[in-house]
């Protein structure tokens, strides 16, 4: 049935090509792909009929004509683009979205060009196409890996259905700066849980089918080091030793990897010296080499280029020698490959078995989408009118709100509110905002699409709820691309706000950052609330104390006013379509709050980076009190305000019976008792760490090494067991080799990376 499916299509390239002149006279007969032969066969065979001008092609990623998610090129006319995507030097393209769209670029590729391999159409479905998902930051919070992978799945079956037919995500890159905008779009500064959750991206995005229509390609991004630009600044140096390379860089990646990741995409800055686009040993030694990466790497936007500016390249010619050397397979937007290559190849400098490496790579992934049985799978009007906020895709994207969500704090009980007779004041600009919520990786989504606090609240009728904007977050209109005019000044709404707040029984404030300040470029000194929402907040607090804070924000910030002085607060992200809907929830008791952060809350942005997996010290503690001869700050304590993995229930969980027994020499089954101590059913998010005690490169203070989400009725008890071994007890050393060294270790159970009911084993 394939084969006879693929024989129809070759024999309408081949017919229509020989009405296209041009084309026709260098025609060459493809063959039939037989499909029963493997993938590999198939590649070779291609491959043998293509001239190098194709071969480069196929390297080559040009951004649609709308769309544009980097700085503009000075190069990239749209006629330039027809015409090479005529001659087959376009191997894929990004921004080119719905079925209409995708079909006419697709049918130049594949019924213009002499062979007619079809294009591979990426995008950057981050946490959504027009449906959006929390920001992967909030996701990660859930430590819910099922709700996650399902984020994921929905997400490809809407972008798919749209004709896209590749991710540039999971971003994987870990992070403990705040201050660095791309938080948002990554899992935190935990290795262990962004290992978990890059494979659960991966696998959600992919399926267990790449050919069905349903599942697009995913793509580990930025290889690498990313996420430790210097003082948070995007596309900042990055200067890094091998163990926190190996041992918290690196992980996530590996596990994408592992989790069949289809391509990976290398990254705007420089590490150690040498641009990760560049870079040999990341590309060459560890992913393809160590790794044994299968797929293909995509460069970041423009990043081959940008080598000229790192000053690592000194022209074009140069950039595109460095980056194919080192394994840089597709040239996004850099214009460098499709110019430079060629020459590069017939003077005798790049060897042309790295150009058919980089193509076989390349091909392999589209074979294995299916692209050459049918190119057009991916453009389905029927489809793509059908699956939009689709039931199925809504109730996932809420289910994962929910699950996002984390209680901060809540004195007295504050929360869940009442559900009837009550006045409830809503304040803040967020509050009404249909757009932030979507955040800053929304270009697929429409303006105005989420649902608002405000909206959600409404729908919970039994109390009277007045809303008062308070003060203007941005002024002007926000853009994408452009800087936000934050509002510093404007307090005219204060009044009214204090007004309505003194009559209120309950205030809810909704504060926190527009959707346009996280994200790529949107790197911030200061993480306190932005503009005056301060202010607001402390002036409504003057008239009314019963305030519940929910934060809308896209990294972790800096709110020690807030804690000492809020009796409840809620984290609640950029959550996507449904937001409005999962606070309401939320607030109201209707979902029991189960979120963990998975970014260490600063108390003041002088302590960033700050993360609980840092390092002893050689004087980690007071020596004698008011002595300084010990490493801390004499203006601020060394604790987070909110640890990593902190998060509160409606419930509360008491731990107990924390026992280790020793399977083997190198396997240990860890048990503790778990109950839910308090009245309403919840779930926990029961966290392991480990402390290797004495070892020959220093350990952490404490590692996840495992985590269980369990729900339990009131009363209701339960034993948790997990299983350590070296996989868990190992790290990294200073040349990469992975070891298990005898000794002492601790181990810590608990809600939260402060935890201190622990215990001890030692590996022999
Ligand atoms: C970002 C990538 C993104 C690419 C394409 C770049 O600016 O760093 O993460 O996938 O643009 O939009």
């Amino acid at each position: 049935m394939k084969t006879s499916k693929l024989f129809i299509l070759l024999i309408t390239l081949l017919f229509l090509n020989v009405s296209c002149k041009e084309q026709a006279e260098n025609n060459v007969n493809v063959g039939t792909i037989d499909s029963q032969d493997s993938i590999e066969k198939k590649i070779t065979d291609l491959l043998l009929k293509m001239t190098l001008e194709e071969k480069i092609g196929q390297m080559n990623q040009y951004n649609g004509f709308w769309d544009v998610t980097g700085p503009k090129p000075a190069d990239g006319d749209a006629a330039m683009k027809y015409d090479h995507l005529r001659k087959g030097y376009v191997g894929s393209m990004l921004n080119v979205r719905g079925v209409k769209e995708v079909k006419a670029v697709q049918k130049i590729a594949v019924e213009e060009t002499r062979l007619g391999i079809p294009l591979i159409i990426g995008f950057d479905v981050i946490h959504g196409y027009k449906t959006l998902s929390p920001i992967p930051l909030a996701e990660a919070a859930s430590w819910d890996l099922e709700a996650i992978k399902k984020s994921a799945q929905v997400a490809a079956k809407e972008s798919s259905a749209a004709g896209i037919n590749w991710t540039f995500a999971p971003m994987v890159d870990i992070s403990r700066d705040a201050r660095w905008g791309r938080v948002m779009e990554g899992s935190g500064e935990d290795p262990y849980l962004g290992s978990k959750i890059a494979e659960a991206r991966v696998q959600g995005f992919q399926g267990d089918d790449l050919s069905s229509s349903e599942t697009i390609a995913a793509c580990a991004k930025h290889w690498g080091g990313y996420g430790f630009a210097e003082a948070g600044r995007d596309y900042n140096t990055v200067d890094v030793g091998t163990s926190t390379l190996y041992n918290i860089i690196f992980p996530p990646f590996e596990a994408a990897a592992n989790a069949d990741v289809k391509t990976f995409m290398n990254s705007f800055n420089e590490l150690n010296g040498i641009p990760a686009t560049g870079n040999v040993f990341l590309q060459r030694d560890i992913l393809k080499g160590n790794w044994g990466f299968k797929g293909f790497v995509v460069s970041d936007w423009g990043s081959i280029n940008e080598m000229i500016n790192h000053k690592f390249a000194e022209n074009k010619k140069q950039a595109a020698k460095l980056a194919v050397i080192a394994g840089s397979d597709m040239d996004m937007e850099s214009y460098v490959y499709v110019d430079e290559l060629a020459n590069l190849v017939r003077e005798g400098v790049v060897d042309e078995s790295l150009i058919d490496d980089a193509v076989k790579r390349i091909l392999r992934v589209k074979f294995e989408l299916g692209l050459f049985d049918d190119p057009y799978k991916y453009c389905n009007e029927a489809r793509e009118a059908e699956v939009t906020e689709s039931k199925e895709i809504k109730e996932a994207v809420l289910d994962v709100a929910k699950k996002s969500i984390v209680l901060l704090k809540n004195e007295n009980q504050l929360l869940p509110l009442k559900k009837e007779g009550q006045k409830i004041a809503l304040i803040g600009a967020l509050a009404s905002d249909k757009t932030s919520p979507l955040g800053s990786w929304r270009i697929a989504a429409e303006d105005n699409s989420a649902i608002s606090v405000l909206e959600g609240m409404q729908s919970y009728t039994g109390n009277i709820l007045n809303y008062v904007k308070g003060a203007d977050l941005t002024i002007g209109k926000a853009e994408f691309s452009k800087e936000l005019n934050i509002n510093t000044k404007d307090k005219s709404e204060f009044a009214k706000a204090i007004e309505t707040a003194k009559k209120a029984d309950v205030v809810v404030m909704v504060l926190g950052e527009h959707g346009f300040q996280t994200g790529e470029a949107r790197s911030r000194t200061d993480l306190n609330l932005p503009g005056v929402q301060q202010e607001l907040l402390e002036a409504v607090y003057k008239v009314n104390k019963n305030i519940v804070l929910v934060l809308n924000n896209g990294r972790p910030l800096t709110i020690p006013w807030a804690d000492e002085h809020i009796p409840a607060i809620v984290e609640a992200w950029q959550l996507g379509t449904q937001s409005g809907n999962a606070i309401a929830q939320v607030l109201y008791g209707d979902y029991n709050p189960s979120g963990k952060l998975p970014m260490s809350f600063p108390r003041s942005v002088g302590q960033v980076p700050i993360y609980y997996n840092h390092k002893n010290t050689g004087r980690p503690t007071l020596p004698a009190p008011n002595e300084v001869f010990w490493s801390h700050y004499i203006d601020e304590s060394n604790d987070p305000l909110y640890p990593f993995g902190h998060g509160l229930s409606y419930t509360s969980f008491s731990y107990s019976n924390l026992t280790v027994n020793k399977i083997s020499n190198d396997v240990f089954k860890v048990s503790v008792d778990l109950k839910n101590t308090g009245k309403l059913s919840g779930k926990e998010v029961i966290q392991l760490y480990i402390q290797d005690l004495f070892a020959s490169i220093t350990r952490p203070v404490k590692e996840l090494k495992g985590f269980q989400l369990v729900e339990l009725e009131p009363n209701q008890g339960k034993t948790i067991t997990f299983n350590l071994t070296k996989k868990e007890l190992g790290f990294y050393d200073n040349d990469g080799v992975f070891k298990l060294e005898p000794g002492e270790f601790k181990i810590y159970v608990g809600g939260s990376s402060k935890t201190d009911l622990d215990s001890s084993f030692n590996v022999e």
